[in-house]
Formats: C-alpha cells, structure tokens, sequence
C-alpha cells in the first residue's frame, strides 16, 4: 500500500478572522506538501476551523447572531484567505460537521465503556475569561490571580474527566525513546519538563446549562465535550478514522495510508494540548508507539516584540498585505525571514525590502536580462554549450574575485546546491532552502557582470563563449524556477512561461519535479519567450 504524506496544522479559532500568524503556519505546512508533491510522493493536506467553544457562543451573542451563523462568516475568511495565498488543503476540517461530531462522540464513548472517562465534582475559583478552574499554581506572588484571568469566580460543579495521569509514565518512556517526536530538540526537552508535573486527569465536559455550543456527550446529555476531545479529534475524523473498531491495524485502508502525520502546530500549544494531551488521547484509544504522529513546532510571528492579539490591537491582516504585495511576497517574507522553529518580527518595511532585494533585483532582474540577451543575440535559441573552458577566462580582471568564488561555486553543468535541497527541507529548514538558492541566483548575475555578454556579443571568436554562459542562465533559471515552485508557485510558474518550457502543464503543478532538476534539459535550439517583468519594484512611498 504506497504511504501518502500526511500533514496537518493547527485547526483556527473562529472566534475572530485570520491574522498573518495564522497565515504563516498555513503556508509552512503548504510549503512542505509542495516539496513532497515535488518529489513525487502522494500528499494528504489536512486544515481548518476550530468552531465550537465558550468564545464563540460569547463572540456569537455580542454580535446578536446565532453561533452557527457567526462561525460560517469568519469560516468563510479563513477559506477565502487560504484561496488567496495558494494554501492547497485536501481535506477542510470544521468541528460543526456531521463527520467529526460522529468520530468525536464514537471515541468518548469507547473511553467511558473502558473506565476511561468518570464524572467528578470540583470546587475553587474559576476564570471566567479563560474558561478554567484556578489552582494557587496561577496566584501571583501576592496571592491573587492576575488581571490576565479577567473576572474571577467561585464554581461549584460536576463534570466528566478522562484518565490523563494514568498515561504518565507512558508518555515519558515515549518521549525518551523517540527522539524526534518533538521538532526542534528543544520543545521535544520542554514536552517532557512539563510531563514530568502531570498530577491530575483532565476535565473534558462543560454542562450544557453554560456552554450549548459543542458536540453532547453520547453517554450524558445535560453536557457537551469541551475543547480538546472536539477539537483535536480531527486530525483523525478527517482522515477517515473509525472510531468503532479498536483495533488500530483494522482501521479503513484510506486511514492507515495517510497516518501517522507530521502535525505543525505553533508553540503555544504544544504544551499542555498536543504534547499531552492529544498523545495519551491516541494511546489510550489504542495507537501504537510507532503510529504517534511528529509534532513540528513552529516559533511566533510578533509585532515589535510583542504577541499579537485582537485585544491588544495590533493584528497585521494578510488580506491587505496580499492585495496589495501579492500572495508570493508575503508567502516569500514569511519562509524566509524567520528560521522555522524560533521566533520572528513582523515588518512591512522588510518585507518591502526583501521583495525588492531577492525578488525585483536578484531574480526578477536575472530572468529580465537572460532573456533580453538571448532574444537579442541568439533570437531567443538557445545552445548547449559546455561551459568548463570558459569560466576562468573572461577578461575582467577588476572582478577576479568574483570569477574566482564563481569557479568554486559553479561546478561545471550542474547547480550546486540541489544534491542537498532536499536534505534542507526534510529539516524543514526552510529559510536555509531560500538562502541558497538565491546564492545561485546571485551568482549567475555575478556571472552576467563578470562574462558581460554584450562584450562577447561583438566578437564572432567569442560565440561559444556567449552560448555557453546564456545556456548557463537559461538553464539555471528553469532549475532556480523548480526549486522555488513549493514556496513561490506563481512566479515559478512565471519563469517557466517566459522560458517558454512545459506550456502543456501551464498553471499545474504537476509542471514541477525535483527529477527535473537535473543540468541540461533545455534541448539545442530551444526558443525562450520575450521577458516581462515578474516582480515589478515596489516603490517605499508606497508604504
Ligand atoms: N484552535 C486552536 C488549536 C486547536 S488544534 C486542534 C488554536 N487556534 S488559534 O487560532 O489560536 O491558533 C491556530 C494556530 O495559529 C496555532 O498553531 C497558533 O500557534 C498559530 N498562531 C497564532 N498566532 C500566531 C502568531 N502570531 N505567529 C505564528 N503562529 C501563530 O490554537
């Protein structure tokens, strides 16, 4: 049975719309099935909505609308946003359907049949805000909850919780023997710091008479599930799970394919939600050690330091930047300007600047000049020319340097970098990916100044010179267009057009292979197309 990648993100509040946080995760997990796809291998992207929850039934109610109703308009601007940025799920999750609601229900009461899930009462202060029960864990060193709890009350009341504790030490003997179910290493360490101070079970309801909007318990119908049996279900409701056979080897073969997944999810909840949580859920529900899916853990987007948020007003839009940057700018700022793991700062002026740096100038320029010369010397054919004899010779001694590092790094009929581009993005290094290619994209301009084609243009001697360095740019550019197609597929396809090669697959993406960037496929007498522009500049006044 071929294994299908399967890779998921967090599912989205819909409590409020999208912000560009949001927005990069997508793209990552995007990203990285595009480079599957590129390779050949078969994809199952998984994505969606977060729908129920006290939040929403508020945000519901201050806007005097049903939640259904509320939840179907913001649903709508995380569809219309990943539309907008090239985000190309497979599967939409939405914890409202009928699917999931079905799947959720089938597993909660399997656990309770199995003494897995019991009712309790609990009593203590409660943050009305937060939706939870205080311990003096959360006091502050003057003994009183903080404002970040909001209104702070005293509660009284039942509610079912599941087992948590039982599984302790399960998923410590896990963690110690995977050493890549966390990625990066250091949020594997910080899952098991936290499992470590695992005390009690988890509770898992809310009575309906405070919170309707959720999915009934099958065994109590005065409560509905809260958050984390709703919410995290999904990655398997959606990927064809059957909660009714317990046996994890019978489950359907159309699950078994997809699963285990890489799941990306941002640092926030890591811990206690998918570090925890969700891999007892999955254990105690009869996942074995060797089907728990690997959690890449990205870092944060934030604004001058500090975290965005709808209450602190500070939300960048990824509408307004799309519109009016394009979706491959924002899709290009975000992969690259932050190292996948850590933390990084939002900049309009950066991203600006990158885009007129990488795009405008390095690439945009090199595929403007390639094709300019080639249609003005060659009338646009071009000719596999070897290149080996040429590339210390040019006669430009004012650039020796340049010449020098370019005899190092272009080994002769081949890019160098693409032997470990795939190495780079199986890391999910994906900012590293970037900074490499366009090393290469800087040195065939370096090429460009240092082998002036124009000089050569003017001595007939020179003519295997100037099809040797023009079938070096040409080709380069179709390889640089591959290589870029997971993260820029626009103006991948852009290149490909204006090379005038694969037209047949036009706006596909089956249009790019990793297998086709081997050296020398542009066949002799190749006509490339006339240059437009593929990344206008864009002017600072406009900001
Ligand atoms: N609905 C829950 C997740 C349930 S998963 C079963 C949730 N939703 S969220 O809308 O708050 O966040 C969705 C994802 O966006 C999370 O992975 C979160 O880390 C990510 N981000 C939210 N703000 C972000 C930034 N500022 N920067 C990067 N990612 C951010 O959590």
């Amino acid at each position: 049975m071929p294994k299908t990648f399967f890779i998921t993100t967090a599912i989205d509040y819909t409590n409020s719309p999208p912000h560009v946080g949001h927005a990069y995760e997508k793209i990552l997990a995007d990203v990285i099935a595009r480079y599957h796809r590129l390779k050949g291998e078969k994809v199952f992207f998984l994505t969606g909505v977060d729908q129920h929850g006290q939040k929403v039934q508020q945000s519901a109610a201050k806007a005097g609308i049903p939640p259904s109703e509320f939840v179907k308009g913001i649903t709508q601007k995380f569809i219309d946003l990943w539309k907008k940025l090239d985000v190309q799920y497979d599967e939409w999750a939405q914890t409202t359907s009928d699917r999931h609601k079905k799947v959720v229900r089938g597993i909660l009461q399997r656990l309770f049949d199995a003494g897995q899930i019991y009712k309790d009462k609990q009593a203590g202060y409660y943050s009305v805000r937060q939706e939870q029960f205080l311990t003096d864990k959360e006091r502050g060193p003057d003994g009183q909850f903080g404002t970040e709890w909001g209104e702070i009350e005293f509660r009284e009341e039942e509610n079912y919780y599941f087992k948590l504790s039982q599984h302790k030490d399960w998923l410590l003997a896990y963690l110690d023997k995977r050493k890549d179910a966390v990625i990066p290493d250091f949020r594997q360490t910080e899952l098991r710091n936290a499992v470590e101070k695992i005390t009690g079970d988890l509770c898992i309801s809310r009575p309906k008479s405070r919170l309707d909007w959720g999915i009934e318990l099958p065994f109590d119908k005065d409560f509905v599930t809260y958050v984390w049996f709703d919410a995290l279900t999904n990655y398997i409701s959606f990927a064809d799970y059957n909660p009714s056979l317990s046996t994890f080897n019978c489950q359907p073969s159309t699950f078994l394919q997809k699963w285990p997944a890489l799941q990306i999810i941002g640092k926030d909840i890591l811990v206690p939600a998918h570090g925890i949580y969700w891999l007892i859920m999955l254990h105690a529900i009869g996942f074995p050690d060797d089907q728990t899916p690997r959690l890449l853990v990205h870092g944060w987007w934030n604004l001058s330091g500090a975290k965005m948020s709808k209450s602190a007003g500070n939300i960048v839009d990824p509408f307004v930047l799309a519109d009016k940057y394009s979706a491959d700018a924002l899709r290009y700022y975000l992969m690259s300007d932050i190292a996948t793991g850590q933390d990084a700062d939002f900049s309009e002026e950066r991203l600006v600047e990158r885009y007129n740096a990488d795009l405008a100038n390095s690439l945009g320029n090199l595929l403007n000049r390639t094709l300019y010369m080639v249609t003005k010397y060659r009338s646009g054919k071009v000719k596999p020319v070897r290149f080996a004899f040429a590339i210390g010779e040019f006669d430009s001694p004012e650039n020796e340097s340049e010449l020098a590092a370019l005899v190092v790094n272009f080994p002769v009929d081949s890019m160098p970098f693409v032997p470990d581009y795939a190495g780079y993005f199986d890391a999910h290094r994906v900012s590293i990916v970037l900074e490499h290619v366009w090393d290469a994209v800087t040195a065939c301009n370096t090429l460009v100044d240092c082998a002036a084609p124009w000089k050569l243009a003017q001595d007939p001697a020179q003519a295997d010179r100037l099809d040797a360095v023009l079938y070096y740019l040409a080709e380069s550019l179709r390889i640089i267009a591959i290589l870029i197609s997971p993260v820029l597929p626009k103006a991948a396809h852009g290149i490909f057009d204006q090379l005038n090669w694969k037209m047949e697959l036009n706006g596909k993406e089956e249009r790019f292979s990793l297998a086709d960037a081997e050296w020398g496929e542009l066949p002799d007498g190749h006509v490339v197309g006339k240059p437009v522009r593929l990344f206008p500049r864009i002017e600072t006044t406009e900001l």
